[in-house]
Order: C-alpha cells, then sequence, then structure tokens
C-alpha cells in the first residue's frame, strides 16, 4: 500500500485547480439508467470511487466509454442486462446504492446489496427503502440484497423523508422521473450535488422543480433523452485545499472554487480569522503570520457545516488559539482521524458525538494511519503544519476521493511525496 510522507514547515503559494465533485459524479452515473440515449458527463473527477462506478455500471451491461483521461464520460444503458448489483462492489462503496432508483424506474426490478457498515458508520438504507415503496415499489430483504419490483412501473406520490438523506434523496429523485403521475419529495437534501443531478435529469427531458430546497415536485415522464452534463466543482474539495494555506502559512487561490458550495465553512473559517476572497478565478485563502482562533463546529445537513469536512477543521484547530468544541450530528463515528492526530502531539478529548480540540503550538510529524476518505486527508494537512515528517499510511482511502494530491499540493510549495508501497 502506498503511503505519503509530508515535511511541514514550508508556506504555500499558488493556485489549486478544484476538480469536478465526486458525489456528484457518483450519483450522475447512474442516470444513464434511466435512458437508453447516451449520456455524457464533463469535468468528471479521475478518482478511485469513479473506476468503482465504471465497473458497477459494467455489470448492469452498460457501455462506459471514458475520453480525455477520464475528464470526460460517455455512458450508454441501452442494452442493459443485468439487475444486479453485487456484494463485492457494493461493499466498496456504499454509493453503489443509487442504481436502486434507476434501476426500478427504467426496468421495474433490481436486487442491490446492502452495502454493509463502513469506517464511519452502520449507513443503513431504510430511508431509500421507504420512499421508493411510496412509489409502489415492493421491496424485501434476502441475503443481504433488497429485492426490489415495480410491476407497472413506479406511481409518483408524496415522500416525507425522516431524515434529508442525500442518498435516499438521488435515488427517490431519479425514480420519481419516469414514475407516472406526480411525486413531491418532502424534507429532502439540499446538496449542491442534488442540484446538479436535477439539472442533468433536466436536460434529458425530466420535469422537476425545488431542487436545492427542502420539497422537489418531479412530473413524471415517459422517457428521457440524451444529454450532455458538466460535473459540478467539488465542494469537499474545495474546503480541504482552502485549509491548506491555513495549515502551512502563505496564500492558495482555489481555481473553480465558488462561495455559495462553500458558505457555512467560510463563515467559520472568517470566525477563526482567516479571510477568503473572491476572485474571478475561484476563491483565495492566506495566512501570514497570526495563528486562526478557535472556533465551534456542528455538522449539519446542507447549508449547514459539511460533515465531510469536520476531519479538515479538527485537525487545523489542533493548532489554533483557545479551545474548539466539534459536534459530528451526521455519522455516529466519524472522530477516526483524532487519536491519529494526537500521536502528532494533538490535545483533543473525544466523548460520543463531540470532540474538544485544545489548541497546541505546534504538532510534530509522526507516522499516522488513514482510516476513512476525509480523515486521510486531514492527516495530509496535519503534516503540512508539522515539525519534521509525518508519514500517512493506507492512502487507498485518499485516491478515493481526492486527485493526486501531492502533484496538487507539491505545485504550490509543499514537501510532499508519495511512496510506492510494497
Ligand atoms: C452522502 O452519503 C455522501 N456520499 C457522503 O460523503 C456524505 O458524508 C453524506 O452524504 C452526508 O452529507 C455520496 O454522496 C456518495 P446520507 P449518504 O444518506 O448519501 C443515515 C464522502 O466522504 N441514513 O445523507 O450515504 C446515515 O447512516 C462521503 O465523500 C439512515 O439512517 O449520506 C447517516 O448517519 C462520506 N438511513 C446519515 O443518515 C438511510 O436510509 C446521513 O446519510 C440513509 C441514511
Amino acid at each position: 500500500m502506498d503511503s505519503i510522507v509530508v515535511t511541514g514547515g514550508t508556506p504555500l503559494n499558488g493556485q489549486i485547480q478544484i476538480a469536478g465533485a465526486k458525489n456528484a459524479a457518483l450519483t450522475l452515473m447512474p442516470v444513464t439508467l434511466l435512458s437508453e440515449e447516451p449520456l455524457t458527463l464533463t469535468n468528471t473527477p479521475r478518482l478511485s470511487d469513479i473506476k468503482t462506478m465504471t465497473a458497477l455500471l459494467q455489470s448492469l451491461g452498460v457501455e462506459v466509454t471514458a475520453l480525455q483521461d477520464g475528464k470526460v464520460q460517455v455512458l450508454s444503458s441501452h442494452n442493459v442486462t443485468n439487475t444486479t448489483a453485487d456484494y463485492d462492489i457494493v461493499r466498496k462503496m456504499r454509493a453503489s446504492n443509487l442504481v436502486l432508483g434507476p434501476l426500478l424506474a427504467r426496468h421495474h426490478q433490481a436486487i442491490v446489496s446492502l452495502p454493509g457498515g463502513c469506517a464511519i458508520g452502520a449507513r443503513p438504507m431504510d430511508i431509500h427503502v421507504t420512499a421508493l415503496e411510496a412509489l409502489g415499489a415492493e421491496i424485501e430483504l434476502k441475503d443481504g440484497y433488497l429485492h426490489a419490483k415495480a410491476k407497472g412501473g413506479l406511481k409518483g406520490n408524496k415522500v416525507p423523508l425522516r431524515f434529508a438523506s442525500v442518498g435516499a434523496t438521488e435515488n427517490v429523485l431519479m425514480a420519481a422521473t419516469l414514475a407516472k403521475g406526480t411525486t413531491v419529495i418532502e424534507n429532502a437534501a439540499r446538496e449542491p450535488e442534488i442540484v446538479d443531478l436535477a439539472q442533468c435529469l433536466r436536460r434529458m427531458g425530466a420535469q422537476i422543480d425545488g431542487e436545492g430546497t427542502d420539497t422537489i415536485t418531479i412530473q413524471g415522464v415517459d422517457k428521457l433523452g440524451a444529454a450532455t452534463h458538466p460535473v459540478v466543482t467539488d465542494r469537499i474539495e474545495l474546503g480541504t485545499y482552502m485549509l491548506a494555506p491555513v495549515f502551512a502559512g502563505g496564500e492558495v487561490e482555489c481555481l473553480g472554487g465558488r462561495m455559495d458550495l462553500v458558505g457555512a465553512f467560510a463563515e467559520k473559517l472568517d470566525a477563526a480569522g482567516i479571510s477568503v476572497t473572491e476572485t474571478d478565478k475561484g476563491l483565495k485563502v492566506a495566512r501570514n503570520g497570526a495563528r486562526a482562533k478557535a472556533v465551534n463546529v456542528t455538522t449539519e445537513v446542507f447549508p449547514g457545516f459539511p460533515t465531510d469536512l469536520q476531519a479538515q477543521m479538527m485537525a487545523m484547530l489542533c493548532t489554533a488559539e483557545g479551545t474548539s468544541i466539534l459536534e459530528e450530528k451526521i455519522f455516529e463515528n466519524r472522530f477516526m482521524h483524532a487519536p491519529e492526530l494526537m500521536r502528532m502531539g494533538a490535545d483533543i478529548e473525544v466523548h460520543g458525538g463531540t470532540a474538544t480540540v485544545h489548541g497546541v503550538e505546534r504538532l510534530k510529524g509522526a507516522p499516522v494511519m488513514a482510516t476513512d476518505l476525509r480523515a486521510s486527508v486531514s492527516l495530509i494537512l496535519a503534516g503540512l503544519a508539522a515539525e519534521g515528517e509525518t508519514v500517512v499510511n493506507r492512502v487507498y482511502h485518499l485516491d478515493r476521493g481526492y486527485e493526486h494530491v501531492e502533484e496538487k499540493l507539491g505545485a504550490v510549495g509543499a514537501k510532499i511525496e508519495r511512496v510506492p508501497g510494497s
């Protein structure tokens, strides 16, 4: 397994190009299952999760052609031959469950493995199941697989979500585009990736209103057509690289960054005394000298502070002035980066879903282990601020969600290299 070696202490300076959003691409790719016409996605990120989704769709009979080194994906599902998403693919990536809604909508059947737990939590699918049953699907759990049928197709209905689940909103939004009649999703997730999905579906002929609010209305149509759609900028990669100069000092301009994608996060940076400037190319963040100030953070559904930036923020607060309290309200076990940061000299107390961080002057480089996607990048960022060398092991987690981290950070002056594993 590869590891990444970071030597701290060098201020950063320059521009980082932010890629297309992993969590948008992972819901846009299954959209191909809704139509026999081709779907072309541009600005697609080059990540291992995209490769996993490609393998899953190909196992269903979808043709996936990657162009321009994977930045463009052309998908065609005119001859889907299989409607079963196998456990050995789904267990690697929960987002595989996003084929459930589209398969049900157009093929009226699907067998999708339950993803099983992952490092950050049990991650059940009850909200997905209840929502799709509201559209007339019959779903039963057998041998760890959801067996779903929709005889005669899905029917529009009111779909109240008990929690604004991102994946459940995406599954039912995709399914409703081909359901007979009108669907109203209540307490819908409002993430930018949902808005991006709705815009792509609309390009294909879907009739959707209200995306980005907590109520989305969909008029079902008989069929969807071809489309070309650009994947929205990745707000989590954006937030991650906005933090890089806060750790190392210096100034970084994140190209493609938009303030509407990171509102709550940028507000927290501002409260910590870090200025974020909008430029005509993106968002610029600088820290020259003064330490960041401690701030309290509670993760919430969009537009609140994103759970996917919690680990990166905690790492930054480890060397802020004062004590910060972080509450993780979305996942039940998302503080695994804390013990690794403590190996670097961070002073953190974790009690259930609350972490108290007492800022220290400086962290010290150490060998640490990546445990999940966002925790892994928070350790790399911590290495930028630490004295000496930090070796982050098991970086396959990192490659799931971040394109060429060592190249992007290296290009703005970080001392970082990837050491191929044995
Ligand atoms: C999406 O996961 C993202 N993944 C996650 O990003 C992100 O952390 C999460 O949304 C929250 O923003 C993708 O988009 C591929 P949820 P998802 O359904 O859809 C519980 C990353 O790092 N829940 O909003 O799975 C669930 O257990 C990943 O890029 C149920 O109880 O998130 C969790 O506690 C990590 N029953 C909470 O809701 C359900 O049926 C949020 O889950 C569904 C979810």
